[in-house]
């Protein structure tokens, strides 16, 4: 059965009918390159998937939320009210749509209506393929088509974020919500998180594809080292504030911060800033290989950005590394990284098409032996941003 009829079905069997209920769907992301960079002023490189997740929704005609995913079947309805937006723990996984309609009221879009929402996500838990930014950019869409909000896909990216931020307490930057609420087939989307602009990227693997290997080793953003990578770049740019005039790391290229990095006074922060300014110009630099149809020097940027942040920002691990490290013996794969927050999660390679079974069954097996527990592999394709079905 098709994901739409599954969730559908599910309403149905959960409120009683499926009259007036409408489906959506919203992409996972994939970042290509340009890890960490976000909130450091810099470049990223991510695209839309088309997997993501299924949302069935219908309008109540009263205030109340009523919310069930078919991925935390065993949590069953878990309901609350637009009179309550603010975050529980017992709201669970519903803290994150909650989070967007409490966003949506802050910028005095106000909701009147509460709603049944059946959820199914393809995007495996916990991955790295951003399960949470697709939910909140899915229901800031369904909020829009249902009540008619004016607002754009990029608000849709931001509100999010806001709602991640301040309502979830995750201090993630903007890549993931803007990948997913802007994602276009085919294409990766070069972003400069500086200012917002960005520019369509047709991606061609002529003879290769995107390959993703799930760790399997669960993290969630909040209890990671993220907000610590955070506000050591935070530190480490203040410090570079006082010897140069810039706003954000991103704006160093790789000679300046030679230059002025003696004014970060410990030498881990200095290794995080300088994973920060490398990897920024990195991200140009593939973006340009790409344009210039050099996908073996797009791979090698990948690698060594896997290479910096594993030494330099530290946040891979052994299951990340051994799935990568595993890759670069294949033969057949152009490039191979970690993809997302790190500490878990998933690595993402491009791997020539007939390379494919092999690589799978290679870096499978050795991580098996070296880690004691399967990765998953999925050979994923580059879709749209959110959608009605
Ligand atoms: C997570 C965050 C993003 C970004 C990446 C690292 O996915 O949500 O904003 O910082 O980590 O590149």
């Amino acid at each position: 059965m098709e994901m739409k009829e599954k969730v559908l079905k599910k309403f149905g069997e959960i409120f009683g009918d499926t009259e007036g209920v409408k489906s959506y769907f919203a992409p996972g992301r994939v970042n290509l390159i340009g890890e960490h960079t976000d909130y450091n002023g810099g470049h990223v490189f991510p695209c839309a998937l088309t997997i993501g997740t299924y949302g069935a929704a219908r309008k109540r005609e009263d205030r109340k939320l009523r919310f069930f995913s078919m991925n935390f079947e065993h949590l069953g309805v878990i309901e609350s009210s637009l009179d309550n937006l603010t975050p529980e723990k017992k709201a669970d996984w519903t803290n994150y749509p909650k989070g967007v309609m409490w966003a949506f009221e802050k910028r005095d879009m106000k909701i009147p209506y509460g709603m049944d929402l059946v959820l199914c996500g393809n995007i495996p838990n916990g991955s790295g393929l951003s399960s949470s930014a697709s939910l909140e950019v899915l229901t800031g869409f369904i909020l829009r088509d249902m009540f008619g909000f004016d607002v754009t896909n990029q608000d849709l990216a931001l509100i999010g974020q806001y709602s991640e931020n301040n309502f979830n307490g995750v201090n993630c930057g903007i890549m993931d919500q803007f990948a997913i609420a802007m994602g276009k087939k085919d294409h990766a989307i070069f972003l400069d998180t500086a200012d917002l602009s960005y520019e369509y990227a047709p991606i061609h693997l002529e003879g290769a594809k995107i390959v993703i290997a799930c760790s399997n080793k669960k993290r969630g953003l909040g209890d990671s080292k993220y907000n610590e990578r955070r506000s050591e770049c935070e530190t480490a740019l203040a410090e570079l504030q006082k010897v140069v005039d810039i706003k954000s790391l991103g704006d160093l290229n790789e000679e300046q911060f030679e230059q002025y990095k003696d004014a970060i006074k410990d030498e881990v922060r200095r290794k995080r800033a300088k994973h920060a300014v490398y990897e920024n110009q990195r991200t140009v630099k593939a973006v340009a290989a790409l344009k210039a149809n050099d996908i073996a020097q797009f791979g090698q940027l990948m690698n060594a950005s896997h290479v910096s942040l594993r030494d330099d920002y530290e946040v891979t691990g052994i299951e990340l590394d051994t799935l990568v490290e595993e890759a670069w013996k294949v033969d057949g794969v152009i490039g191979s990284r970690m993809t997302g927050a790190g500490f878990g999660g998933c690595t993402v390679s491009i791997v020539k098409t007939d390379a494919i079974d092999s690589f799978i069954e290679k870096v499978g097996e050795a991580y098996r032996k070296k880690i004691g527990y399967a990765a998953d592999f999925y050979v994923v394709e580059i879709g749209d941003g959110p959608s009605v079905l």
